[in-house]
């Protein structure tokens, strides 16, 4: 139980599922989903900024999402430009910082380009950084951490008895952002889709059926208050940590 002030998580992760399934349920192709998937991203990153989380890390597109039928996917690409093109200002002016982790080398030259300048205006900020894992996966993220430890090793840098998860940690695409206190996921499934994997060993994990253009002030709300009574023990007993 929480006692005192309420807690905040400094890191919030999420996995935003169920923009398809939104869409058809109304009838609608999946991508009028993912439309309206952009407006509840919107309002999501307003909240946890306002409730004072530090960071925030939104799962966009999988590695796996290339699977995708090509018109759902091409959507999707547009629509990060577009987001980015609409957004960077006002997200700027409220002291976000816009971070992309993932693989960009399968983005068109454009989206490229756009995700770095608003990388590039964001870079400053200090109110909240918003990471954007965009052709994003937990185990490519590990696998490229290890190949760097490698390089190192190779080049003499390092010993390899000298690895540690420190070390590890800052070969990660989200290096120095402390790891994620609560992991959300809409969309009803009790997976992590290859999300963060290192990351999350130790997260508070929160599960709602409400699909993600539904996902509301409320609900955001209900999930930091599910965090706030959860007691982190981190392997001690209960007694140890209310010591
Ligand atoms: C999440 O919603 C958005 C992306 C994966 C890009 P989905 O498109 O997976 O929606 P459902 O799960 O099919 O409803
Ligand atoms: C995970 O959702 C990826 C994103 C939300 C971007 P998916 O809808 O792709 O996950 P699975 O395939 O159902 O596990
Ligand atoms: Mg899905």
């Amino acid at each position: 139980m929480s006692e005192g002030p309420q807690q905040v998580p400094q890191h919030v992760a999420i996995i935003m599922d169920g923009n398809g399934r939104w869409a058809q349920k109304r009838f609608m192709p999946r991508t009028y989903g993912h439309k309206k998937g952009v407006e509840a991203t919107k309002k999501a990153i307003s909240f946890f900024a306002k409730s004072g989380v530090r960071q925030l890390t939104l799962f966009a597109f999988s590695s796996e999402n290339w699977n995708r039928p090509e018109d759902e996917v091409s959507t999707l690409m547009s629509l990060f430009i577009s987001s980015l093109e609409k957004n960077t200002d006002e997200l700027h002016a409220n002291g976000i910082r816009i971070r992309f982790i993932g693989d960009r080398s399968a983005f068109s030259q454009k989206l490229v380009n756009q995700i770095e300048e608003s990388e590039n205006m964001t870079l400053k900020n200090k109110a909240m950084t918003l990471n954007i894992a965009a052709n994003y996966g937990g185990q490519w993220d590990i696998l490229n951490a290890v190949k760097k430890l490698a390089v190192k090793v190779e080049n003499s840098e390092i010993l390899a008895a000298e690895i540690s998860s420190d070390l590890l940690s800052a070969e990660l695409s989200l290096a120095g952002s402390p790891d994620p206190d609560l992991f959300i996921r809409t969309g009803g499934e009790k997976r992590i889709s290859n999300f963060l994997l290192w990351q999350i060993a130790y997260a508070e994990l929160f599960f709602t059926d409400v699909l993600w253009p539904d996902f509301s002030v409320e609900v955001m709300q209900q999930s930091l208050d599910a965090f706030a009574g959860r007691q982190r023990r981190f392997g001690k007993t209960g007694e140890q940590v209310k010591a």
